[in-house]
């Protein structure tokens, strides 16, 4: 042990087990270039404080753009007794420079540090992440434009429910911006020492944007996928996002959605992981909070992976057939039952009533075994007297998706101006 940064007052050797389980080189070496930046921004503090001279911070400055060069051209070599990142980059500047490299250290601890790299490093990983989930976002907004006309089924519980715009569907998970990660501020000290050490709260907030990023994103992967089903057969996968069986030659299996799907339970894991660890910790630092840096490379390594995948399967699918599409042809006159309803509710009968209403000509369709706009008018009048020939007019799925032009509703002049929102946020990005 004495050859360690802290090998001092040891006298007897770490077990080699030990020495595995209590080093994170293996994996906070990613963090090499913000452990430098740090280093760098240190050596002039402390020629400030006075505490090297200008010569010996020249020295350790340019120490450190030779180790930069090394890990650069992958050529640093990590030795058995680097514990952890920092460690390894001053071995190697002692190596390079001797003496002055051991000033360095005066009045820091790797525990200021190790939050240090983590905020640079994170906050680069965020600013690639926020580009990612940009472009995905342009993605799902062209589309929508370009798709503006394709009505399909709208869904509830499973269950056809209204007809709507296709576009209307791809909007819903964008408008409210969720994949945009925040960035992470760091424009300024820290004014408590026991809090700027001890605390992870942006490693978990980082972990739980992903989490919550992913959800949104498994949840779109099932309806796509559900979509691209022989059954539903509304859009088909891009052969570039799909793969095959090995045993069933036909198969055409949607494993990118799958994957995307997955990869939400596997970062959720990772931040619920984490906030345990960090649950009834004393104040500032404990060996437990080294555990954050694998959450984090992971998460961050999956969010990346998935944003762009997304991206890739959501520009290259295809809407089955437009005009009509296959997406068009699955809707039913059942689900302008609503509407039939509304023609009720236009001749003053009480909504609550006009449902009774409607719900009873559905019923009487099912029945018969015909679909609802097949029925006669008389057959209608058997449920309201109100009913006469001009009922014909609701039987159409474009006026009824015109018919909720308010924001946030399915006509195209709402949708469209969801899209010019969603451009006009996107330029201010
Ligand atoms: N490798 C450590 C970590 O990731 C750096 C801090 C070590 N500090 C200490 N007192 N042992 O957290």
């Amino acid at each position: 042990s004495g050859s360690k940064l802290w090998g001092g007052r040891f006298v007897g050797d770490t077990d080699p087990i030990m020495e595995k389980f209590n080093a994170s080189i293996a994996y906070d070496k990613r963090m090499w270039d913000a452990d430098i930046r740090g280093s760098k921004a240190y050596a002039k503090a402390l020629e400030k404080a006075k505490l090297v001279t200008a010569e010996e911070k020249d020295n350790i400055l340019h120490g450190m753009d030779q180790i930069h060069d090394e890990w650069a051209k992958g050529v640093f070599e990590v030795k058995p007794g680097d514990e952890d990142i920092h460690t390894a980059n001053e071995r190697r500047l002692k190596e390079l420079i001797g003496e002055p490299a051991g000033k360095l250290h005066t009045g820091r601890s790797r525990n200021d540090q190790v939050v240090t790299d983590m905020r640079l490093w994170l906050r680069d990983a965020i600013s690639i992440l926020k580009g990612n989930s940009l472009q995905l976002i342009t993605t799902m907004v062209e589309r929508a434009a370009v798709e503006i006309d394709v009505l399909f089924p709208g869904y509830t519980h499973m269950q056809r429910a209204q007809p709507i715009r296709w576009s209307h569907w791809i909007l819903r998970l964008i408008v409210s911006s969720v994949f945009a990660p925040v960035e992470l501020a760091f424009d300024d000290i820290s004014i408590n020492s026991m809090d700027a050490t001890g605390q992870r709260d942006f490693i978990a907030e980082f972990l739980f944007w992903a989490s919550l990023c992913l959800t949104h994103l498994s949840k779109m992967a099932e309806d796509l996928m559900l979509y691209s089903t022989k059954e539903f057969s509304f859009l088909t996968l891009s052969d570039a996002y799909s793969t095959g069986s090995s045993l069933m030659p036909q198969k055409k299996n949607a494993d990118s959605l799958e994957l995307i799907r997955s990869k939400a339970g596997r970062v959720f894991g990772r931040c619920a992981g984490f906030l345990m660890t960090l649950k009834g910790l004393p104040s500032t630092y404990n060996k437990d909070l080294q555990e954050d840096k694998e959450a984090m490379f992971d998460c961050f390594d999956t969010v990346h992976a998935v944003l762009q995948v997304t991206t890739g399967v959501v520009s290259t699918l295809k809407v089955r057939d437009i005009n009509p599409s296959v997406m068009e042809a699955a809707l039913s006159p059942d689900m302008l039952a609503t509407d039939l309803a509304y023609y009720l509710v236009r001749k003053g009968v009480p909504f609550r009533d006009a449902h009774g209403i409607s719900g009873k000509a559905v019923f009487l369709a099912e029945s018969k075994s015909i679909p609802l706009n097949q029925l006669t008018v008389e057959d209608l009048r058997t449920a309201s007297p109100l009913f006469s020939s001009d009922v014909s007019a609701v039987w159409d799925y474009s006026s009824s998706v015109e018919q909720y032009s308010a924001p946030g509703g399915t006509a195209k002049s709402s949708v469209a101006a969801q899209v010019e929102y969603m451009r006009t946020w996107l330029k201010k990005q």
